[in-house]
C-alpha cells in the first residue's frame, strides 16, 4: 500500500519532463509564454497545459486575419505522425470570445475570485484567459467520467472530478481549461472551442469524429445555478456527469427545497463538421520538416465572421500500439487498493504468454516502470522507463489572439485572400529551438492575378537579449525587399509563362531599381516599414514597430517574384527569402485522401469519393486560357492534332501520374462550350504534350463530366461544322452527276458540243474586238 502510494506519487512528479511535443509557429504559438526575455518560459501554466518543453514558443505578438483569407498553419510536432511508431491525432481548434485575451503579467488567473478586480476575473484584463471562469467552475466541480482508464494512476479519494485524469491524476490546475476535456475528443460535455480539422494515423474514426464534433452535435451538462456552485466549491459538492444523478441532485444534499439540477442541452456550435484526414508524415525525435522538407501544414481558410479575440489550438494526441487504448475502459484499471500490482489490460496475449499469470511473471504487464525478464533461464531484469500518465499522451500549444476582420469592400468575395507572413523569432538555431528562425510563411507562395495578397507580421522587443540576430539586441524586425534582378533559367514551381523574372533565391543583394510591376509606394512601405514610422535610425529596421501591416493588395502582374529581408538575411547563419509566384490564370490546391474532398475552381470542379485514393494527394488545377495553353504546346514543339477547334480552357490537373487505387477513378467537371459541334474531351501530359486521347465524357448543359484516374491537361476540342461538310458533300455529288449526266449528253449529241465551243469562239472574238 505504501509502495503503491509513493509510485502515484512519483508518476505525477515526473510528468513535467517533457518528451513529445507540439509547437505552433505560424501563427506563432505561446506554449504559455507572454513577453519573458528569459530563454524557458516563466510559467507553464498560465493559460493551458502543453506538457512542451519550457524554451519553445514565442513572445506576444498580434494579427488580424481577413473574414475567408487563407492561411498557411504551420507546425512542429516531435513524435512523428503518420508513421507506425505512435497513434497520432492532431485536433486543429479554435474559439473567438469577448473576454478571450492574451493578458498582461506571466501569472495564472486566480481561481480565488477575492484575488481578481471586483470579485470578477473574466474582466480582469491583467491575466491571460482564454476559457471564463463558469466554464471552470462547472468543469472543475463535475464528477469525471469514472468509465476512463486511468492505468495505475491515482485517482482515489478526493481525486473524483474532472479536473483529474490519467495525465493529470493530481488535479492541477492550468488557466481554466479542464483537463478532461484537454485529454479527450471528441468531448462528451460543452465546451468553447470550435473544431476545424483532424488529422489522424487512422481514418476509419472520421465518420465518427465528423458525427460526433461539437460543430454538428450539442452537448449535455446539468445546469446548477453558478452562485450555487460558487458559494459551495470548497464544501465537497460534486457536480453530476449524467442525468440519473442530475434529476436527482440536491445542495445541500438530502435538503428538500434546496437548488436543483437540470439536464440539459446545449446547442451545438452550429457550424459544418471538421476536415478529417491522414496526417501527413512526420519523422521521430525531431522538431522539424516533414515529407520532402515541407514544414507540417495545415490551410485554413477562416470563416466568414467578424470576431475580435480569437486563439487557435492544437492538440498532438499520441499513444503507443502495446494496448489498444480506444477499447481500454476503466475495467483494465489497477485495483484502487494495490496500484503497484499494474493493470489488468492484456498484453500476454500481444506479447505471446499463454497466461496473464505467466506474463506478470515475467514483468509484462502494464504498469509504471516495469521490470522484465526477456529470457526464461537467466535471472538478469531489464528495467523499461514507462509512464502510464504519458503512454497515450496529450500536447497543446496555442496562438495568441488575432482577429477575423471583415473583407474590404473593394476586395470582390469570390477573390481569395492569402495570408503573408513571418515565422520565427530572434536568435541562431540553437538559441532558438524549438522555435524556429525567421523565415516568410509561406515561403513559396503561388497565386493568380485575380487573387489578393495580405502581407502582415510581427514581432518582439523582449527576446533574450543574448540571442544571435542583426540590430538591436532582443528586438524582431522585419522587412520586404525584391531581389537583384537575375536571368533565371525555367525550373520547378517557377512560373515560366509571359511576365517577369525578379530576383533569385542564390544571391543576397536586393534589387537597386523600382522597375517592377509594383508600385513604388507598395515598395517603399515594405522595404522601410512605412508610414507609421518618421526617421529614426533604420539601416536595421531598429526605430520600426514590430508590428507591420501592408493590408491586402491585389497581385502583381504575372511572374516570379524573389524577396528577402534585408535585416535577417544574413548568409552566415540565416536566410530570410521568399517568392511570389503569381500566373495568369486560376491555381487552386487541396489536399485529398482517404476520405476524399473537392477541389473547387472558377470553371472546374473535382471530386473524389471515399477510398478512391489510399493517400493524401495535394490537388492543383490550373486553369489555362486558350492561348496560354497553345504557347506551353508550341514551346514544348507539339501541336493539339485532335479536332479543329478549342471548345473550353485548358484544365491542368496535377499529380498527372496515376493517383486512385487501380478500380477507382475520380471525377472531372469543367465548363465546355457545348453549342459547337461534336465536342470531345481529350487528355494529355503538360511535360511534353507527346499524345492526345480522348476522354470518354458526358457533355451537355454547357459542362463536361467525366471520370479518371490521373491528372494531366484537359481540353475540349470540337470538329468542324458537319452541316457545311453534309453540304459540301451534297454540293460534290450534285455537281458530280451534273459532270456525267452532260459527257453522257454530249457523247450522244456531240452537235450541241460543237455549238457551245463555236459559240464560246464567236464570244472569245466578240470580247476581243470589244478591247
Ligand atoms: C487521444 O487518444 C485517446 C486514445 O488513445 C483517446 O481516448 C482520446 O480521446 C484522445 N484525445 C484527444 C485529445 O485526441
Ligand atoms: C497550402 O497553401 C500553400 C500556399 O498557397 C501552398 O503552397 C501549399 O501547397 C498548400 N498546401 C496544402 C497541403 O494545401
Ligand atoms: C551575421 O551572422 C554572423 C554569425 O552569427 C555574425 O557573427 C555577424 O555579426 C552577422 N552580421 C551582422 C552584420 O550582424
Ligand atoms: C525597366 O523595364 C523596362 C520594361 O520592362 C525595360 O525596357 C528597361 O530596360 C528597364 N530598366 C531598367 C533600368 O532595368
Amino acid at each position: 500500500m505504501l509502495k503503491a502510494v509513493v509510485f502515484g506519487f512519483l508518476s505525477f512528479v515526473f510528468i513535467q519532463p517533457s518528451s513529445a511535443d507540439i509547437y505552433f509557429h505560424n501563427p506563432r504559438g505561446s506554449n504559455n509564454r507572454l513577453d519573458e526575455t528569459s530563454r524557458d518560459r516563466n510559467n507553464a501554466n498560465r493559460l493551458f497545459d502543453s506538457q512542451n518543453n519550457a524554451r519553445g514558443g514565442y513572445n506576444v505578438g498580434n494579427l488580424f486575419y481577413y473574414a475567408g483569407s487563407k492561411l498557411q498553419i504551420e507546425w512542429t510536432n516531435q513524435h512523428s505522425c503518420g508513421a507506425q511508431n505512435a497513434n497520432c491525432e492532431i485536433v486543429l481548434q479554435y474559439m473567438c470570445g469577448d473576454n478571450v485575451r492574451d493578458g498582461a503579467i506571466r501569472n495564472t488567473i486566480p481561481e480565488n475570485l477575492i484575488q481578481c478586480l471586483d470579485y470578477n476575473c473574466d474582466n480582469d484584463i491583467k491575466f491571460g484567459m482564454h476559457e471564463g471562469y463558469a466554464y471552470w467552475l462547472q468543469n472543475s466541480l463535475r464528477e469525471r467520467n469514472r468509465g476512463l482508464f486511468t492505468a495505475d494512476q491515482n485517482l482515489n479519494g478526493g481525486r473524483k472530478r474532472a479536473r483529474n485524469t490519467r495525465q493529470n491524476p493530481n488535479g492541477k490546475r492550468r488557466g481554466y481549461e479542464c483537463a478532461e476535456e484537454r485529454d479527450y475528443y471528441p468531448y462528451w460535455h460543452p465546451s468553447p472551442w470550435k473544431d476545424i480539422a483532424v488529422m489522424t494515423n487512422d481514418v476509419s474514426r472520421c465518420d465518427y469524429y465528423k458525427a460526433e464534433s461539437e460543430n454538428v452535435k450539442g452537448r449535455w451538462y446539468c445546469d446548477i445555478d453558478l452562485t450555487v456552485l460558487e458559494l459551495n466549491k470548497r464544501k465537497g459538492l460534486v457536480v453530476p456527469n449524467n442525468k440519473e444523478d442530475c434529476d436527482a441532485f440536491v445542495w445541500p444534499r438530502r435538503s428538500v427545497d434546496g437548488a436543483k439540477g437540470v439536464w440539459k442541452q446545449a446547442p451545438s456550435h452550429g457550424l459544418p463538421a471538421p476536415v478529417c484526414q491522414e496526417t501527413e508524415y512526420s519523422r521521430d525525435n525531431h522538431n522539424g520538416n516533414g515529407l520532402h522538407g515541407t514544414p507540417n501544414l495545415f490551410n485554413w481558410t477562416l470563416p466568414n465572421i467578424e470576431a475580435e479575440r480569437c486563439v487557435l489550438r492544437f492538440r498532438y494526441n499520441i499513444s503507443t500500439n502495446d494496448y489498444d487504448s480506444w477499447t481500454t475502459t476503466a475495467e483494465q484499471n489497477a485495483d484502487p487498493g494495490n496500484l503497484g500490482a499494474g493493470t489488468k489490460v492484456n498484453i500476454n496475449e500481444k506479447y505471446g504468454f499463454a497466461t496473464k499469470e505467466a506474463a506478470d511473471a515475467r514483468g509484462y504487464t502494464f504498469k509504471n516502470d516495469p521490470i522484465v525478464k526477456i529470457f526464461p533461464d537467466l535471472d538478469i531484469d531489464l528495467a523499461l522507463p514507462i509512464n502510464t500518465a504519458q503512454y497515450g499522451r496529450t500536447f497543446q500549444d496555442r496562438t495568441f489572439t488575432f482577429d477575423i476582420v471583415k473583407r474590404p469592400a473593394d476586395i470582390p468575395d469570390t477573390a481569395t485572400i492569402h495570408n503573408l507572413n513571418v515565422r520565427g523569432k530572434r536568435g541562431n538555431i540553437v538559441e532558438n529551438y524549438p522555435a524556429v528562425e525567421y523565415d516568410f510563411v509561406p515561403t513559396d507562395l503561388h497565386v493568380s492575378t485575380e487573387d489578393y495578397v495580405h502581407i502582415q507580421w510581427t514581432g518582439s522587443n523582449t527576446n533574450n537579449n543574448g540571442n544571435d540576430g542583426q540590430g538591436r539586441a532582443g528586438t524582431d524586425r522585419n522587412n520586404l525587399v525584391l531581389m537583384r534582378n537575375q536571368v533565371y533559367p525555367e525550373g520547378n514551381g517557377i512560373y515560366n509563362g509571359p511576365g517577369k523574372e525578379f530576383g533569385h533565391f542564390g544571391v543576397n543583394y536586393p534589387q537597386h531599381t523600382s522597375n517592377s510591376t509594383l508600385p513604388l509606394d507598395i515598395l517603399t512601405q515594405l522595404a522601410f516599414l512605412q508610414p507609421g514610422q518618421y526617421g529614426g535610425e533604420m539601416s536595421e529596421l531598429d526605430d520600426a514597430g514590430t508590428y507591420f501591416n501592408l493590408g491586402a493588395i491585389k497581385a502583381p502582374a504575372s511572374g516570379t517574384y524573389h524577396y528577402m529581408c534585408t535585416r535577417n538575411n544574413n548568409f552566415s547563419n540565416r536566410d530570410q527569402k521568399g517568392r511570389l509566384i503569381v500566373s495568369p490564370f486560376p491555381v487552386n490546391e487541396a489536399s485529398i485522401g482517404q476520405m476524399g474532398g473537392t477541389l473547387l475552381s472558377k470553371k472546374s470542379k473535382i471530386s473524389v469519393e471515399k477510398r478512391v485514393f489510399d493517400l493524401l494527394h495535394l490537388l492543383r488545377a490550373e486553369e489555362w486560357p486558350v492561348e496560354e495553353g497553345t504557347r506551353q504546346i508550341s514551346s514544348k514543339e507539339k501541336e493539339l492534332n485532335v479536332g479543329d477547334e478549342f471548345a473550353s480552357d485548358f484544365l491542368v490537373i496535377y499529380p498527372q501520374e496515376k493517383i486512385t487505387k487501380p478500380d477507382k477513378t475520380f471525377t472531372v467537371q469543367m465548363e465546355v462550350d457545348d453549342s459547337k459541334n461534336e465536342v470531345q474531351i481529350y487528355r494529355s501530359n503538360s511535360d511534353n504534350f507527346a499524345a492526345w486521347t480522348k476522354v470518354p465524357a458526358e457533355i451537355k448543359d454547357g459542362k463536361a463530366v467525366f471520370s479518371v484516374q490521373e491528372g494531366g491537361v484537359y481540353v475540349a476540342r470540337s470538329n468542324r461544322n458537319v452541316g457545311l461538310i453534309v453540304g459540301l458533300t451534297i454540293f460534290s455529288i450534285v455537281l458530280v452527276i451534273i459532270i456525267v449526266g452532260a459527257i453522257v449528253y454530249f457523247r450522244k449529241h456531240p452537235q450541241k458540243w460543237q455549238t457551245i465551243i463555236s459559240n464560246i469562239h464567236k464570244t472569245e472574238r466578240s470580247m476581243k474586238s470589244k478591247v
